[in-house]
């Protein structure tokens, strides 16, 4: 797939296709009226007629306009102007990928990114073009034998850019949109992977192979050993049940210089989880392959940081693991020390995500960081308090909240505040243990995130529940690659680059 910005009015595009945008009630941009003057009102008689009302969506193909340089004219509903926002701007996006796609223009010129989307520059309308592109014509099909191929698909955009003057800066943000679209993608073909490939080893090798490709990031994968010399008996009670090792991945990209304080972002990793001797229920149990996409995320994104070669330091740290029952699994009731020094309690061996997690956040502490942000599948009740909409956040420091939040609008990967207040983690006393792993079902999201502050005391931090974000079910099954934009777009503004 392949992008270009460009300036020049919409009637002198020669392309297999031009691509304008239709207001409700059937109101031209300015772009649809140029070509309406061309092809000597065409657009404005389909619309007169009734087949464009201009509803949100809404497509039109025009064949062989008159008078006109181009193949088609594609209509795109845009909805009431005062309501085009970032979201409408993404399924407009969307109708368009998917129309142009599927009827035969491998080229095409957009004249959207001069649509006026409520609050957002031209140069964030250009970015999300791309990654919405990209976004739509994802297939993951590696495994299957027949791939469903479309004879002639769409693979060149050109997006107009009114303004001359801004076509170096339009280019950038398009390298910048293709640089998260290759994260997100990263992260959804890991996150898609089955458990019996995607292993701990496999996202270890997978890391490695992302060093190896380029000189700013050098990766290091702790084995058990390790991990018992360091202390880590919270990590490694998770993997005592299966036969595949637990691997810490660490990776480290070095952009900034020395001794700038890295941001260390922290990744579950759990590639299957079955709830170990507390057993889930059967129903929709495959996608507990997705229990490691915080770990995809993190790779995804130091996929992108190092096509944008931000000037900045980053650590990833990914606690890898399966979670499955076994004569040597951890059993409810179970005591061990985690490398902080404290004493857990599992309760419930399904709730592994925190186990694995405070033994990496707790060895996040030699980078001395900046900030750190660990983003897990971690509840199921996280599920139930946001649904799929919205990531859930807590955090020990405001400014790191606000950051977050602001990059996940700025994103479109949005994330809601959870409260983190102290009353909460009375739930998580144990009688055995200084803490006992769950905390019963009020408030599922919170004491999970209750457990992981107890770790992260020695620096700002933050955590991200994607258990709704990460992937969605039904039908269109699949990974998201959330919130690989909100975390890109969380280092770019923290080196102020865009
Ligand atoms: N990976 C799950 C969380 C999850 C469940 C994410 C369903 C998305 C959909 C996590 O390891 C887990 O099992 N959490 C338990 C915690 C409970 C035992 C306190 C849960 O949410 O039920
Ligand atoms: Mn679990
Ligand atoms: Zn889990």
């Amino acid at each position: 797939m392949e992008f270009s910005v460009k300036s020049g009015s919409p009637e002198k595009q020669r392309s297999a296709c031009v691509v304008v945008g239709v207001f409700e009630p059937r109101r031209l941009s300015s772009a649809a009226q140029k070509l309406d003057e061309t092809t000597n009102g065409a657009i404005s008689a389909l619309v007169r007629r009734g087949d464009m009302e201009g509803k949100l969506g809404q497509t039109l193909l025009i064949h062989n306009p008159d008078n006109a340089l181009c193949d088609r004219i594609l209509l795109i509903g845009c909805g009431r102007e005062r309501d085009l926002d970032e979201t409408a701007y993404r399924t407009l996006l969307t109708q368009t990928t998917k129309t142009l796609n599927e009827t035969g223009s491998m080229e095409a010129v957009y004249y959207l990114t001069e649509l006026p989307v409520k609050g957002r520059d031209i140069f964030w309308r250009l970015r999300q073009t791309v990654e919405t592109t990209r976004y739509v014509l994802y297939r993951f099909d590696q495994l299957k034998s027949d791939k469903d191929t479309t004879r002639r698909p769409l693979r060149k955009v050109i997006l107009s850019l009114p303004n001359r003057r801004d076509l170096a800066k339009g280019e950038s943000s398009v390298r910048i949109g293709l640089a998260i679209a290759e994260g997100v993608q990263m992260a959804r073909n890991l996150g898609n992977l089955p458990g019996n490939i995607c292993t701990p080893t496999y996202l270890a090798e997978q890391a490695k192979s992302l060093s190896r490709i380029n000189k700013q990031l050098t990766v290091e994968v702790l084995e058990e050993k390790d991990m018992e010399k360091l202390g880590m008996g919270s990590l490694l009670s998770v993997s005592r049940g299966s036969i595949e090792p637990a691997k810490l991945i660490v990776m480290n990209y070095q952009g900034g210089s020395k001794d700038d304080k890295p941001v260390v972002l922290v990744g579950k990793g759990i590639t299957f989880d079955s709830g170990g001797i507390s057993i889930k229920a059967g129903a929709a149990m495959d996608e507990m392959k997705y229990d490691m996409c915080g770990a995809a995320s993190v790779l995804g994104t130091m996929a992108a940081m190092t096509e944008l070669q931000l000037p900045m330091n980053l650590i990833g740290l990914v606690p890898a693991s399966e979670n499955l029952p076994d004569g040597n699994a951890s059993k409810p009731g179970d005591i061990v020390t985690s490398m902080s020094g404290q004493t857990i309690e599992i309760l419930n061996t399904d709730a592994e995500g925190r186990l694995v997690l405070c033994d990496a956040l707790t060895y996040a502490e030699r980078f001395e960081p900046a900030a750190v942000v660990d983003i897990a599948t971690l509840t199921g009740a996280c599920v139930i308090a946001l649904g799929k909409h919205a990531s859930g956040l807590m955090s020990n420091h405001h400014p790191l909240t606000s950051e977050l939040l602001n990059a996940g609008k700025a994103a479109g990967d949005r994330a809601w505040e959870m409260p983190l207040w102290p009353e909460y983690e009375e739930q998580l006393k144990s009688n055995f243990a200084d803490m006992a792993n769950i905390g019963g079902r009020e408030g599922g999201a919170i004491t999970a995130g209750a457990f992981l502050s107890k770790f992260t005391k020695k620096y700002h931090w933050a955590h991200l529940d994607i258990a709704g974000t990460a992937w969605v079910s039904g039908g269109e099954k699949g990974a998201t690659g959330r919130p690989v934009p909100l975390l890109v777009q969380y280092l770019l503004d923290k080196c102020k680059c865009l």
